[in-house]
Parts: C-alpha cells; structure tokens; sequence
C-alpha cells in the first residue's frame, strides 16, 4: 500500500515526483503530497504540498506552484492508521519542518514511541504511525533535548545530533518495530535523500538527470531500466552525483542490479478506455506466455521448482496459502491437484493459515500465490510454513517480489504488470501456472502418463483462442446480462464442481468494482439457506457449462427460476435448452471442465466491469482497496 517516489537533479522535481505517483496511484489514493526543497535568500527550507483525494488534486494544486526544487520526495496514501485528511496526508515532518518524510509500512510499536517523543517535547500533527519516524530522525540528526525520556529517570542528559542525514535515519531505524520504506529530505543537506527499507519495496535507479527512488519500478523506468532493488536493512544515501549503499552499520554495500527488459506501454492503457479492459483483453497473451518452455522434448518442465522429481514425488499434502483473488486461483488447483495427482489439497486464506496450527511434515508442499508478491499476510504464513518445515513453492507475476525471494522454488504467471486494482490477467496466469503443477505433481505420481501430459497441455493453451473468440463474441450479451443486474442491491453467483470455485472469483470482481452485494454460493447449497434471498428480479449468476454436474446445476436454477430470480447463465456454445430458464445467456466454447475456470472467469469479469461502469464507478480504482495490501 502507499506509493513513494523522490528524486535529486538537476531537473525540476515537482513534474518528476507528479508523474511517477500517477504511475503509483494503483497501490494507494487517499490522499497525496510532495515535499520539495526550496531556497530563499540563499536558505534552504521545504515545501510540503498535500491534497486529500487522488494524484489529479495535487497535480492541479502544484501547477499554480512556482517551485524550482530539483529535490524532493512524493506519496499516494492507502490509510491505515487515521482517516485520509490533509493531516494524515504524507510527506510528515519534524517539529521545526526541516525534515520531511515519506513512508509506506507501518511502524508496529508507534504508540509506544510516540508517546515518548511527546514526552521529549515533540509535536505531533497527525494520526498517522508515520510521524514518529519523522521526530526519530530529528532527534537523531539534532540532538535529543534534555529532559524526560520514557524508561529513563528525569532529567536525561540531552544527546548530540549526528548531522548527517544517512546516520540519522539509520539511528531512527534501530527505534521502529515494523515495516518500512522510507525517503527522508533535509533542509540542512539540501539534494539528499536517504533511504531505508524493511518488508517494504524499495527500488532505487539512476539516469543520466539524476538519482530517483520509488516503491516500484514503473515509477522510474522512464528514466533508467537498471534498478536496484534494495533488501531489508539496506540504505540508500541519493545525491544529484550519484548513489552510495550501506548495511545498517553504514558500511558500504554495492547490491546487485536489475536490468528491466519490460516496456513502459505494457504498463499504459494502449487504447483501451481502462486499464481493466485492457488487462481482460491481454489474457490470451497471458495464456500463451505463461505456457512457453513448459514442454520441452515432450516433456513437462518447471526447472524453477526448486525441488527434484525425488522430493516431488514424496508429497502427500498440498495447501495453497493466498488471499482474494489469488485465494480462488488456490480453490482451482485443489480440484485439479486432488483430481490428477490424488493429492489431498487444502487452500487456506493466508491471514489464517499462520494462526491456527497446519499439520506440516517435510513432505508437506506449501504454494503461496499472489499477484504482488508483496501482500503481508501471504508472506508471514511463508516464513511460518518454513519454519515448520514445510517446503513453499511461490506462484507470483512480480519479478524479486518478496514472495519470489523467500520461497525455495517460484513460477513466474508472465502476465506482466497489472494496474487496474481489480486482478485480472494476473488470475488467469495463476490458474495456468497452478494447472502445470497439478499436471507435473500427477506425472511424478504416475497418476498421469506422459502421453495425457501432452495431450492436456495442448488443450490447456487451446484456451488462449477459446478467451479470444470470448472476447469477440460475447459483448453485446454480456451488456444485455449487465443491464439486467445494474440496479439490483444483491446478487448471488452459484456454480458447481469447478462451477463453483469460479462463481467465488465473479462473485468478488462484482462486489470490489461496482460495490454492489455478492455471494458465491455451490449452487446445491442454495436450498440450505440462501434460496430464501430470493424474490422476483433477484439476480443469480450461474456457471453451467457442459460437465459432468450440468444436470445438476440445471435443476438448482428451476428452483430459483420458480421463485422468480432473474438468471443469468455462462454455458457452453451450443447449448440451445439453457435459453429455456435463464433470462440473459452468455456463451463461452466447449471446454474440458478442468479447463473451464480460464474461460468461464472472462465474461464474469466483463460483466462486474459493465455493471460498476452502468453504476458510474472507477472500475481501475475502487475505493477503500489498494493494489498490493502490505498490511496484516
Ligand atoms: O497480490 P496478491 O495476489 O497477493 O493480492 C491478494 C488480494 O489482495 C487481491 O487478489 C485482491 O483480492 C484483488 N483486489 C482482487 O481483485
């Protein structure tokens, strides 16, 4: 959550920081603000300009700025702790305003802290976790005042400052309990930033006007493709000269760089009139992407597993730990997992994973999944699934994300950036990546032979023309279902077998772009509770393609079609009986039922994208989520 972004240079800084926080916007846009060093009469002194509200305000509000800065700092806010407002807007400051600060993370012991530092005298102007870093590093750099400290006797002998903006951040550091990435400025060093990072992105780059930092690389790659992407406990000293490194003792440290080979177009709206449409749009390319160099000589590889055929073969239990979207990608694989490979599978929310107590064993095979790579609590039930022994496999579309670094093995799901907030292509390219291991854990168990490998995977990427002709096809009907649904208050999606793993997924797409209700359901459920939501014009959203519950599913719709619900049904091209009880039909191609949740997804995507826009809402930026949730 929260994008930041900073550069020093010899250019003005307002355009550089406006711009890369447009490019941010997607993790957070509460509120936004930038700080910018400015001189007068030859004094330096910083400027912080805040808005509530997306980049847009700010970027009007600086426009009538005269600010010639060529250094400063800027941040996109998802709140946390205190509402958004201009004064829990960020850049934060010292008391005398001669440092400013950006920060995404959150500083678990900052009550603690904060009450202290009042107690020094400090002051606080906002809610925020945030501020105490701010006074952390003023004491650090100007020396803490005599007077009382928490946990010391009255009258505390005062401490010198280090006077060196670098120390002092890393001194402020050795203070906080919790995550961090962080920019700082001073008046007083005018055209450095110092930086630190710990379970927060961090990357840092340097092109041929300056020094940039910025909590992805999309904010920076205008300016540089070769990046650093910082570790925990690494700092980073930015000057208009350049760039220097250091551990949390201040040695220098020279870290590995990146080189970024993706294109800044694939991360623009290339036409589309959203960057959702565009991501639904890309998925045949996901598909195909995500298949190259899975089948080589004949045979199913995944080299990046990090495990021997040996270790493979000796798993008996899976679980998929995700959350959201990436959660019903795990729901997916457990029925192709079980159903190919006999594996028992479990897919478990992350956030609860890490508090109960999983029966893990070394055999025990741990496949986290997430978009972002970056989402907390995906990553705290890693390090406690490793810590128990299991072995944790890594399913993520960020390359060096955090997930891909402390997982043993990782597959990358190709699908390229992903800006809408609502994840899209990204689910599509997990549902691939997990059916290639369900397909590689079944030939290891010679549960399926290397012929009927093959044969799957021709049909897996059969599926990249089958979203196509989707794609092509399908619109006028799916406007038509959208229509039907826009002004309802609640709608129910019903499936079964794997039907009903997707109506999960198209359920939650509805409820996140257009905020209106939905509830997945198994469709043979219905009659245990939910069929009494049910009156006339309510809407259920079925998935009842051709598969062995069709029948089954069919049944379940007359019961609610007797109760005068409005149906919507995704089936299978051809299937002319369907238009007897559903209201709106939307057909997708005959698809083997294992394969069905990559296209079926598709026009449940379209239509939550139609009925948030019939509704008149942003369907990129939905409010109160933000794209990577770095928060537990
Ligand atoms: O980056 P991750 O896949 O770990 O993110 C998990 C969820 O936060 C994410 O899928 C969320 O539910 C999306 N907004 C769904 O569209």
């Amino acid at each position: 959550m929260c994008g930041i972004v900073g550069y020093t240079g010899d250019e003005l800084a307002k355009d550089i920081l406006i711009n890369g926080l447009k490019r941010l916007e997607y993790r957070g846009y509460d509120s936004a603000g930038v700080a910018l060093e400015d001189a007068t009469g030859g004094v330096t002194h910083i400027d912080v300009i805040r808005r509530v509200g997306k980049v847009a305000g700010l970027e009007s509000e600086l426009a009538g700025v005269d600010a010639t800065a060529t250094c400063g700092i800027g941040h996109t806010r998802w709140a946390t702790h205190g509402r958004p407002s201009m004064a829990n807007a960020h850049p934060h400051t010292s008391c005398d305003g001669r440092i400013a600060i950006v920060h995404n993370g959150i500083i678990e012991n900052f009550a603690e802290l904060r009450e202290e530092l009042a107690q020094r005298g400090h002051t606080f102007t906002s809610d925020t976790d945030t501020e105490v870093f701010a006074h952390l590093i003023e004491e650090a750099y100007y020396g803490r005042p005599a007077g009382v400290a928490a946990g010391t006797t009255a009258g505390a002998p005062a401490a010198l400052g280090c006077h060196d903006l670098m120390a002092a951040v890393r001194e402020a550091c050795t203070h906080v309990v919790g995550a961090y990435g962080l920019a700082a400025v001073c008046a007083d060093e005018p055209g450095v930033i110092a930086v630190a990072r710990k379970d927060s992105p961090i990357v840092i780059g340097r092109g041929a006007r300056g020094s940039y930092v910025a909590s992805d690389v999309i904010a920076l790659i205008d300016a540089t493709r070769d990046v650093v992407v910082l570790e925990d406990g690494q700092f980073a000293r930015l000057a208009p000269e350049g760039i220097t490194y250091t551990d949390a003792e201040g040695t220098p440290i020279e870290p590995a760089v990146t080189h970024i080979d993706w294109d800044i177009d694939m991360a623009e709206k290339g036409g589309y009139p959203d960057f959702m449409l565009k991501e639904i749009c890309e998925q045949p390319r996901v598909v195909r992407d995500t298949l190259v160099g899975r089948m080589t000589g004949g045979e199913l590889t995944i080299d990046e597993l990090g495990l021997s055929l040996e270790e493979l073969n000796l798993i008996d239990r899976v679980y998929v730990i995700a959350c959201g979207t990436s959660y019903h990608a795990g729901l997916i694989a457990k029925n192709l997992i079980e159903m190919w490979a006999r594996i028992p599978c479990e897919v478990e929310a992350a956030s609860e994973f890490r508090y109960r107590n999983p029966i893990i064993t070394p055999s025990t095979l741990v496949v986290a999944v997430s978009q972002s790579g970056e989402t907390a609590d995906t990553l705290a039930a890693i390090r406690d699934a490793r810590i128990k022994g299991a072995k944790v496999f890594g399913i993520t579309n960020v390359v060096g994300s955090p997930v891909a670094r402390e997982s043993d093995g990782v597959i990358y799901t190709k699908a390229n950036k992903e800006i809408a907030v609502a994840s899209t292509k990204s689910f599509i390219g997990q549902v691939v990546s997990l059916t290639l291991l369900a397909l590689l854990l079944a030939q290891v168990k010679y549960r399926l032979t290397v012929g009927q490998v093959r044969m799957l995977f021709r049909e897996l990427g059969d599926t990249a023309e089958q979203i196509q002709w989707i794609l092509d096809t399908q619109k006028d009907a799916i406007h038509e279902a959208a229509l039907a649904c826009k002004d309802a208050h609640s709608a129910l999606f019903v499936g079964r077998g794997m039907g009903a793993a997707i109506a999960n997924e198209g359920a939650l797409k509805l409820k996140e772009i257009s905020y209106l209700h939905a509830e997945a359901y198994a469709a043979g459920e219905m009659k245990h509770g939910p069929i009494a939501l049910i009156d006339p014009g309510f809407p259920v959203i079925a998935i009842a393609t051709k598969s062995p519950v069709y029948d089954k599913t069919v049944s379940n719709l007359k019961e609610c079609e007797a109760r005068g619900a409005k149906i919507v049904v995704v089936a299978t091209e051809g299937d002319e009986d369907i238009a007897q009880i559903a209201d709106h039909v939307i057909y997708i191609p005959p698809v083997r039922d294992a394969f069905s949740a990559i296209t079926a997804t598709v026009p449940l995507q379209l239509l939550a994208r139609e009925v948030a826009l019939m509704r008149g809402c942003d369907v990129d930026q939905p409010r109160n989520l933000a794209k990577s949730v770095t928060v537990e």
